[in-house]
């Protein structure tokens, strides 16, 4: 367990590229563009400074809107770690460097600290991002592997595009072949983690391997019934005069996670931002939360489970 009372401001190493990527990420999965331009800009006020990003949210202008007005304002762009990721339609290794560059000039940016292959699934190469048959059965691309992918982002890092990448909705089965074959070893994995998913063996595999587990949905996306009711987290809460949110975070942290929230007002920003450690007792409550509940299915097809179709 991390026993530190500064863990909103906390940095972890990347095992590659010099970096070191915030623990508390701001998450841009935010399907209303004049939302994500105020929540990224009240995250910034807050003091988030890592943002995570992809070309299938569609708001990578807006995100980057934002970040250009905090550069704008004082905020040095080493400060900020800001990655996004490769969409299921760009697997075909010559589609990689075009869908990154495409992304660096949405967000206006020079460069990125992190690169991820947004699922490991290829879906059939085009600008349909959700190319579907006439049955509505998704459209895979069989003439591309998950290693050849791995190949393109590694010429990234190689020619100095980004400064390291990863993988996401991923499983530890299918992770495993990747990073015995890389040439560059994964630097993050990003999947949805929180008390009821806790990811304990591929947290473990990361924690070995030195890559650092990202967790995404922390307060299980905002869902009620759901973990931000959840009695344990509740009566912790109450007990340490914290709120759920900050109680779910905090834990995250403290078992050696980084993760992404999604406040959208100001108010929430200042809240999940606001987190110190939990007591012992406390963290060791929560690891005892027997229930167990996968929200978002992306990680069995591809296919995103917090956005809507079409869109
Ligand atoms: N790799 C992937 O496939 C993948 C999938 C999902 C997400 N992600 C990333 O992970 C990020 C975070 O995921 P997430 O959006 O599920 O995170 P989350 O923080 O678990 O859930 C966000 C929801 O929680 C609510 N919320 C936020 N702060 C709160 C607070 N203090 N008290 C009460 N409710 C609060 C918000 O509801 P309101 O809407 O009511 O404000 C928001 O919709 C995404 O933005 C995205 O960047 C990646």
């Amino acid at each position: 367990m991390a026993e530190s009372p500064e863990l909103r401001t906390m940095r972890m190493p990347l095992n590659h590229g010099n970096g070191q990527m915030p623990v508390l990420g701001f998450g841009t999965l935010i399907p209303d563009a004049a939302v994500t331009r105020t929540a990224t800009r009240d995250a910034l006020e807050a003091g988030f400074r890592h943002f995570d990003c992809a070309e299938r949210y569609r708001n990578e202008r807006e995100v980057g809107e934002a970040l250009q007005a905090g550069l704008a304002a004082g905020i040095t762009r080493e400060d900020l770690f800001v990655t996004t990721k490769l969409w299921n339609t760009n697997h075909r290794p010559e589609r990689v460097e075009q869908a990154f560059n495409a992304s660096l000039d949405r967000l206006g940016l020079r460069y990125l600290d992190l690169y991820l292959i947004h699922t490991p699934f290829a879906f059939q190469p085009g600008d349909e991002q959700d190319p579907r048959d006439r049955n509505g059965n998704v459209l895979y691309d069989n003439g591309v592997t998950l290693l050849d992918t791995w190949r393109a982002m590694e010429g990234l890092v190689d020619r100095g595009k980004c400064r390291a990448i990863g993988l996401s909705d991923i499983s530890l089965n299918e992770l495993l072949p990747v990073y015995e074959s890389a040439r560059i070893k994964p630097a993050v994995v990003q999947v949805e983690a929180h008390p009821y998913l806790p990811e304990t063996e591929l947290l473990k595999f990361c924690q070995e391997k030195g890559m650092l587990l990202l967790a995404f949905a922390p307060l299980g996306h905002g869902m009620r019934p759901g973990l931000l009711e959840d009695p344990v987290i509740s009566a912790i809460a109450a007990r340490l005069g914290k709120t759920p949110a900050q109680v779910l975070l905090a834990w995250a942290v403290q078992r050696g996670t980084a993760v992404l929230t999604t406040p959208k007002t100001p108010a929430r920003a200042r809240e999940n931002f606001d987190i110190s450690a939990l007591p012992e007792d406390a963290f060791n409550e929560i690891n005892r939360i027997q229930i167990r509940q996968r929200l978002n299915e992306v990680v069995k097809t591809g296919v995103p489970g917090f956005i809507a179709q079409g869109k």
